[in-house]
Order: structure tokens, then C-alpha cells, then sequence
């Protein structure tokens, strides 16, 4: 915590700070690709218990897809990329949320149709956003 408001009184990010979040958010792209699989994984072995870990998974990488933090792995040239990383980053959120309401009600189709939501948010930001 202390170290946290230093952080903010500090100002800018330095060099080796934006570094460091740059790593957390790519160690974030892979937890989410590894929550993705393990949905998937659930879905087809009909464990809504592992699809809703999964789920669950995905949730705890959002906070820093949601923040300012993504700007740091976000073209600076493109003024539209961090609204756009906003709103894919709160689709994630709104289709994860309804995802464990799906399960919980044992609406596996809806549940399904929740992931191809979410893996969209995944392509749509690649495909723009990322230079591929
Ligand atoms: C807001 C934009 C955005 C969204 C949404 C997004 N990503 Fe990414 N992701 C990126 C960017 C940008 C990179 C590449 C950064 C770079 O290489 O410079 C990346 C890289 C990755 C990587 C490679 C990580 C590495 O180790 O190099 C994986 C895996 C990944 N994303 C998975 C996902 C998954 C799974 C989702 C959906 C649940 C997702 N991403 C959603 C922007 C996004």
C-alpha cells in the first residue's frame, strides 16, 4: 500500500515502471488465453465447474485491461486505441458476468455462446490494435 501511493506521488511512470507493467499485461494476455482454454476445455467435457474457474480466471486479468495501465501496450499513434481497448475490455466484463449466470442456471448453450462473445473481444482488439 505504501509503496502503491509513492507510486502515484511519484508522477509519470518511469522507464523500468513501464517496462514492469508492460510484462504484467502481457502476463495478463496469457492468463486470459489460459482461462479461455480452460472454458473451452469445461465446455466440452460438460464441467460447468471448470468453465466457471475459467471464467473466474479470465475476471482477475481484467482490472488491468480496464485501467489507464493498458495504454503502456497500445499504439500512441492511434488517439481511438484506449477507448477502444475501454470498451472491448468492459464487453469482457459484461459477457463474463452474464457467462457465470449462465452456468449457475445450467443454461450451457447461453454459457457458450458468452465465450464466443468473449473470444471476439480478444480477435477484434488483436486484429485492429495489435500489428500483426
Ligand atoms: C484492448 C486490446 C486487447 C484485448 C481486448 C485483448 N488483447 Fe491480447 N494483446 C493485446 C496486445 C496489444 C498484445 C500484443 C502486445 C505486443 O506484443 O506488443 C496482445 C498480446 C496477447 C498475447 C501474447 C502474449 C505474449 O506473451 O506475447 C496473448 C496470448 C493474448 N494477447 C491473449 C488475449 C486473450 C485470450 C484475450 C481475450 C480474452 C485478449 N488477449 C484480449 C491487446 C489486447
Amino acid at each position: 500500500m505504501a509503496f502503491a501511493i509513492g507510486t502515484l506521488l511519484a508522477g509519470p511512470l518511469s522507464a523500468a515502471e513501464k517496462k514492469d507493467s508492460r510484462q504484467e499485461l502481457m502476463q495478463d494476455m496469457r492468463t486470459m488465453l489460459n482461462a479461455m482454454e480452460q472454458i473451452q476445455h469445461g465446455g466440452f467435457y460438460s464441467s460447468s465447474e471448470e468453465m466457471k474457474a475459467g471464467v473466474e480466471k479470465l475476471q482477475k486479468t481484467l482490472k488491468s485491461l480496464e485501467s489507464e495501465e493498458v495504454k503502456v501496450i497500445l499504439p500512441k499513434d492511434q488517439a481511438y486505441a484506449y477507448k477502444f481497448a475501454q470498451k472491448t475490455a468492459s464487453m469482457l466484463r459484461l459477457y463474463s458476468d452474464d457467462m457465470i449466470v449462465s452456468i449457475e442456471a445450467g443454461r450451457i448453450d447461453d454459457a457458450l455462446e458468452d465465450y464466443s462473445q468473449l473470444l471476439r473481444q480478444c480477435t477484434s482488439c488483436h486484429t485492429r490494435i495489435r500489428n500483426w
